[in-house]
């Protein structure tokens, strides 16, 4: 018989014993048989030697894929023998070290800095009380006396979703809110997301964040105010921090002060970021308006208190050193991973 052919025999029997195997013992008979080093294709091999040349190629290539391939079909019923409960795919391995498949994130250098902020007030008594970003012209303006007409309320730049629906312009409605829904002593912080349809440039964004903070109590007074946001700018930028209050206006507040900070940068000696003035402004501030009581129902002879309101992009950009209001909202993985 020609010798290919017998060699294809040979594989043909080894395949159809193989199938035969029905448990380990007669698989590893088999494996002696054929796949041995003195095994029935190691002798077959050994033929080629005897062969003419030119038929040495066909037999070798031949006997070496069939090998391969009785290999192959051995490995494959060997495993599904070897496991007991033939279970297919990969074993699970709890030494390997885990896969990080999914990134954990951090903090956003907003939410931090308001943690902060909320931090330093938690000390002093304050609570923290969040409300809604779609609010009513009332809340939004009239209720903190700043009726439709009056001039300041288009110093305000407000969208309007309808005729008297905005979103909020400032965190200042909050105040309205907390004082209609509890009575005095007060002492609430009001974080949230705000809303103006101002220009974007490196200071200003549509979408910002603003912290209020309400006290109201018998016989607060302007020092109050002035002690309880010295120790926050202190609290918030070190030790060393001067604060000053300029006369300002807000329609909810009298009297209404801007409180200015030593300039982190130069300790107050002047540079390019507080423009040569060595002082930097962070907030708004001032004694709550009677009318501002009236409109919440508050004894105006019985209770005072004051308010101020902070843009939180402002702190944090001081804080961090932040040239650009734009990169809280961008999303950019390069500058979140900083902080
Ligand atoms: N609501 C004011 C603003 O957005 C800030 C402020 C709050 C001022 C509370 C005084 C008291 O500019």
């Amino acid at each position: 018989m020609d010798p290919l052919a017998r060699a294809r025999e040979l594989f043909e029997r080894a395949r159809g014993e193989l199938d035969a195997a029905t448990d380990a013992a007669s698989l590893e008979r088999w494996r002696v048989a054929f796949l041995a080093r003195s095994g029935e294709i190691a002798k077959a091999m050994e033929l080629i030697r005897e062969l003419p040349p030119e038929l040495r190629r066909d037999y070798g290539r031949l006997m070496n894929e069939g090998r391969k391939d009785l290999e192959k079909r051995f490995k494959r019923k060997k495993a599904a023998f070897s496991d007991s409960s033939a279970r297919r795919g990969p074993l699970f391995d709890p030494t390997l070290p885990g896969r990080p498949e999914r990134r954990v994130g951090h903090i956003h250098p907003l939410t931090s800095t308001l943690d902060r902020i909320v931090s330093i007030f938690s000390r002093l008594g304050f609570g923290v009380a969040e409300f809604r970003e779609i609010e009513t012209e009332y809340y939004n303006f009239d209720a903190l006396n700043i009726p439709s007409d009056h001039p300041s309320h288009d110093s305000f730049d407000t969208f309007y979703v309808r005729d008297d629906i905005v979103l909020r312009s400032h965190t200042s409605p909050g105040q309205i809110r907390t004082m209609l829904s509890r009575k005095p002593p007060i002492r609430v912080l009001i974080p949230g997301r705000c809303y103006r349809p101002d220009a974007v440039d490196a200071t200003h964004h549509y979408t910002f964040h603003q912290c209020e903070g309400l006290l109201v109590d018998e016989s607060v007074t302007f020092s109050d105010l002035k002690g309880c946001l010295a120790i926050f700018a202190r609290e918030m930028f070190g030790p060393e921090t001067d604060t000053r209050f300029r006369p300002s206006f807000f329609p909810f507040t009298e009297p209404s002060a801007e409180m200015d900070i030593s300039c982190p940068f130069c300790s107050g000696s002047g540079c390019s970021i507080c423009k040569r003035t060595g002082w930097i402004e962070i907030l708004g501030c001032g004694m709550v308006h009677p009318a501002v009581f009236e409109a919440v129902g508050y004894d105006t002879e019985r209770f005072t208190g004051f308010a101020f309101g902070m843009g939180i992009e402002r702190i944090a950009m001081l804080r961090h050193g932040i040239p650009d209001i734009r990169y809280f909202q961008e999303n950019n993985l390069r500058f979140l991973e900083q902080f």
